[in-house]
């Protein structure tokens, strides 16, 4: 077995890849024979977005586990070729770990490679992006309102995560990254800029989204084209009983660093799209920074603590002001993106439930309802039906939430006008009037 082609593909079998394929068959006969196109979309969202979870939780966590391996090594007294030794405990046994400055003098016969979980990640949130966002691009891609075609929106939407790794190289490339503070304050005035550009094209969680997608792209491409081209160096180089040059590891190891500073800030856009009140907003540029440079600030911590892990938190620098600094950027998001009281809603006449049903009816029932009648819609979406009156005053305050205070709501459908924002005065006021029913 040659340690550099270590790898999960040996698994696939043939006959195993046939019976995969015959019941992905299967699923498309039944879909066509139904006309099930919504249904299956839906499904299809389902399995892709399990697997990007999966995948992306085996990729992050094996990540969180290597820095931690490498913030805690024990460096003292260990053999001169080791960089450091560990002991840890876990489920229910003890293990001991050590670390080579470069490689042993043997290489052994399994060298297990950490690489698939990455590029799985990012495919499966690349046909993620297919399924919900470039399928149907003025439904949630675009901004509302838009006249882009769907074309150009996808056609930007694929050049952004592009243009962020081409960026990204350019500024690794020079002497920025050899300085890390710098790096991250011009790093994040260019995510700021970026979400500000893209929020002139794109809806709020469109913006969110790409933002999250760039970077994620940012870190399988450092992966892909930076970590694991390394890696194989120093097995060759290992092989051939040769040393690497100790800037090379070094400037790996910076560009590795970059990944680790980057998972909090995509993870929260991974989850953005379930708090409209964070993108449905004029500042959402803003409130994505400060999200973003609290989640670097707590991931810095984490890296000091497990570097500091013997030290006591009186001895150490364990930066516990990092965690105060997070809490503040997020209480200056929690105020930034409270609900305003809009002009327009204060003294509203008496809005009568008749008059709430009849907006609903018109902008919001062709999607809310158990068996939606606008195409492509198989589900009420959010499992939100708002069809009986009971319906309509349970959901009182997520429907101001969503069409009065983030606006959010009701997504674009071709051929009905925009939601007038008398009519979201009114909803508001419903709800302020406290919501009475028929
Ligand atoms: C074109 C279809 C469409 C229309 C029209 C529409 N919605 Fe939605 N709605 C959606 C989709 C899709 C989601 C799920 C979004 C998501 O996954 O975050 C959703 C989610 C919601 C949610 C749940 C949000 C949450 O945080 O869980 C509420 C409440 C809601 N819509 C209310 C409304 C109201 C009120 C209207 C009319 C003013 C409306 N919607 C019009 C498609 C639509």
């Amino acid at each position: 077995m040659n340690p550099l082609h270590q790898d999960r593909l040996r698994i696939v079998k043939w006959p195993w890849v046939l019976a995969l394929l015959a019941i992905f068959a299967v699923a498309v006969a039944l879909t066509l024979a139904n006309g099930w196109q919504a249904h299956a979309r839906e499904w299809l969202n389902l399995v892709v977005r399990w697997l990007h979870i999966i995948y992306g939780v085996a990729w992050i966590g094996a990540s969180f586990y290597f820095i931690f391996l490498e913030n805690a090594l024990e460096r003292q007294g260990v053999r001169a070729e080791l960089s450091g030794n560990i002991w840890a405990i876990h489920g229910g046994g003890i293990y001991y770990l050590e670390k080579y400055k470069t490689a042993p003098k043997e290489l052994p016969r399994y060298l297990h490679w950490f690489k698939w979980d990455a590029y799985l990640t990012w495919v499966t949130g690349f046909l993620l992006l297919i399924i919900v966002y470039y399928a149907d691009p003025r439904t949630i891609l675009l901004a509302p309102g838009s006249t882009l075609p769907g074309w150009a929106a996808i056609a930007i939407a694929i050049a952004s995560l592009v243009a962020a790794w081409l960026v990204y190289v350019g500024l690794s490339s020079t002497q920025l990254l050899y300085r890390p503070a710098l790096f991250l304050l011009v790093g994040g005035v260019l995510v700021a800029l970026a979400a500000y550009l893209l929020g002139q094209v794109f809806s709020g969680r469109g913006t969110f989204m790409h933002i999250g997608a760039m970077l994620g792209t940012i870190m399988a491409a450092n992966v892909f084209f930076v970590i694991i081209p390394s890696q194989k160096k120093l097995v060759r180089a290992a092989q051939r009983g040769e040393a690497l040059d100790p800037n090379f590891v070094a400037w790996v190891q910076l560009r590795s660093r970059h990944n680790n500073y980057l998972t909090l800030p995509v993870l929260f856009t991974m989850i953005a799209h379930h708090f409209p009140m964070t993108y449905n907003n004029g500042a959402n540029w803003l409130i994505l920074i400060l999200l973003f440079v609290a989640g670097v600030a707590v991931r810095h911590f984490i890296n000091v603590t497990e570097k500091e892990h013997h030290k006591t938190l009186t001895e150490g620098g364990a930066m516990p002001y990092l965690l105060v600094l997070a809490a503040a950027l997020l209480l200056g998001a929690f105020y930034l993106t409270a609900p305003r009281q809009s002009p327009e809603a204060q003294g509203q006449p008496a809005v009568t439930f008749a008059e709430v049903q009849a907006i609903i009816a018109a902008h919001c029932q062709m999607c809310h309802a158990a068996r939606p009648t606008q195409p492509g819609f198989a589900s009420a979406p959010g499992g939100v039906v708002l069809e009986t009156p009971e319906q309509i005053v349970g959901y009182a305050q997520k429907i101001k939430q969503v069409s009065v205070d983030t606006q959010y709501m009701p997504l674009m459908v071709p051929g009905v006008p925009p939601m007038t924002p008398e009519q979201r005065a009114r909803l508001g006021a419903w709800v302020a009037q406290g919501a009475p029913g028929p």
